[in-house]
C-alpha cells in the first residue's frame, strides 16, 4: 500500500453519477486517491455543478471553443499537468482522445464502460445487449488505449437481464453497479494491489478476494 493519496482528475461530460460515487468513496480516510479537479468538455453539465458545491476545483472546458482535437486535448494536458495529477478517471466523458494524450497518460487513465468488454463497445450498449439477448450484461473498468474500448481490465461487474426488461430498467442496473465497481477498481489500482503487466491487470493476492469481478445482489 503506498503511503500517499493518488491525485486524481475526473474527466465527465454530463449527469456526472460515477464522478460523484467516486468522490464520495474519496472521503473514507484511508482510500488511496483525492480528487483534485473535475473537468467536463460540457460547461453546464449538472455533475461540475454537484463537484463545484462539494468545494472541488472544476473547469468547464467546452470543446466547440476549440479549432480542433489536438487543440483541445493540448489545453486539457496542460491543466492536468498544472494540477500535478496522477491518475484521470473518465466518468462518463463523450469524448474521442487523440493518441498523443492516451499514451501521455498511458497506465494512468482509467474509464468505465457500460458493457462487458470486449462486448458492446461504443455506445448504445443497453439497447445492443437487449437486441442481443444477452443473459449477463454489466460494466467494465480498463484501463485508456488509443484504440476505443480497448485496454487492460481492471474489473467487471455483472448484472443479470431479467425477463421485461427495458432500456431504462437494465440502465438503472448497470448504473447503480458501475458505482459500486469504479470506486473499488481506482482504490485497487491507486494503492498498487493492481499492477498492469504485458497488458493484463492482476491483483495482488491479499486483494483477490474476487479477481477484480464484482456480482452485486440483485434486488427487484
Ligand atoms: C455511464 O453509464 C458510463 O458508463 C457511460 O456513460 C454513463 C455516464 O453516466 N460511459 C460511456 O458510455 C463511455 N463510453 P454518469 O455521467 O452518470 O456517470
Amino acid at each position: 500500500m503506498t503511503t500517499s493519496k493518488k491525485r486524481i482528475a475526473i474527466l465527465i461530460s454530463g449527469r456526472g453519477s460515477n464522478m460523484k460515487s467516486l468522490v464520495e468513496a474519496c472521503r473514507a480516510p484511508d482510500y488511496p486517491a483525492e480528487p483534485v479537479v473535475v473537468i467536463s468538455n460540457r460547461p453546464d453539465a449538472p455533475g461540475l455543478q454537484w463537484a463545484k458545491e462539494q468545494g472541488l476545483p472544476t473547469l468547464g472546458l467546452d470543446h466547440k471553443r476549440y479549432e480542433s482535437r489536438e487543440h483541445f486535448d493540448g489545453q486539457l494536458m496542460s491543466v492536468l499537468e498544472m494540477s500535478r495529477v496522477d491518475l484521470v478517471c473518465l466518468a462518463g466523458f463523450m469524448r474521442l482522445m487523440t493518441p498523443s494524450l492516451v499514451e501521455r497518460w498511458r497506465d494512468r487513465m482509467l474509464n468505465i464502460h457500460p458493457a462487458l468488454l470486449p462486448s458492446f463497445k461504443g455506445l448504445h450498449t443497453h439497447e445492443r445487449a437487449l437486441a442481443a439477448g444477452v443473459k449477463i450484461h454489466g460494466c467494465t473498468v480498463h484501463l485508456v488505449r488509443p484504440e476505443m474500448d480497448e485496454g487492460p481490465i481492471i474489473g467487471q461487474a455483472a448484472v443479470p437481464v431479467l425477463e421485461g426488461d427495458t432500456f431504462d430498467t437494465l440502465a438503472a442496473r448497470v448504473l447503480a453497479a458501475e458505482h459500486e465497481l469504479y470506486p473499488r477498481c481506482l482504490a485497487l489500482y491507486a494503492s498498487g494491489q493492481a499492477i498492469v503487466e504485458n497488458e493484463r491487470v492482476s491483483i495482488r493476492a491479499a486483494e483477490r478476494r474476487d479477481g477484480g469481478l464484482l456480482v452485486p445482489q440483485i434486488v427487484d
